[in-house]
């Protein structure tokens, strides 16, 4: 396996985890949730295996709050259900 073939195979594992920052989901309980995240990664060594990035209102707000990991969104979040989340997805 050349280099190119292995970035390109690591490059399609990587989760991609993204949050809505719009203020509906931020005020509703993503200001929180995004550091639950962010400790969540750090505590668990995922930081180089996630591209984690925000994003602002996509219309979905009356769900809210909103994250995704790759394609799959998760409504009406907080704190305790994101971990279990992350948990069932990485663990
Ligand atoms: S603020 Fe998150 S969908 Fe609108």
């Amino acid at each position: 396996m050349n280099i190119s073939h292995l970035k390109k195979t690591i490059m399609k594992t990587k989760t991609s985890i993204t949050i809505c920052l719009g203020s509906a989901c931020y005020r509703r309980g993503n200001q929180l949730v995004l550091e639950t995240i962010k400790q969540y990664l750090n505590d668990n060594d995922l930081n180089d295996e996630v591209e984690f990035k925000g994003h602002l209102c996509e219309s979905s707000c009356a769900k809210g709050p909103n994250f995704q990991i790759n394609d799959k969104l998760f409504s009406g979040i907080d704190q305790n259900s994101v971990v279990e989340i992350l948990d069932k997805h990485f663990k």
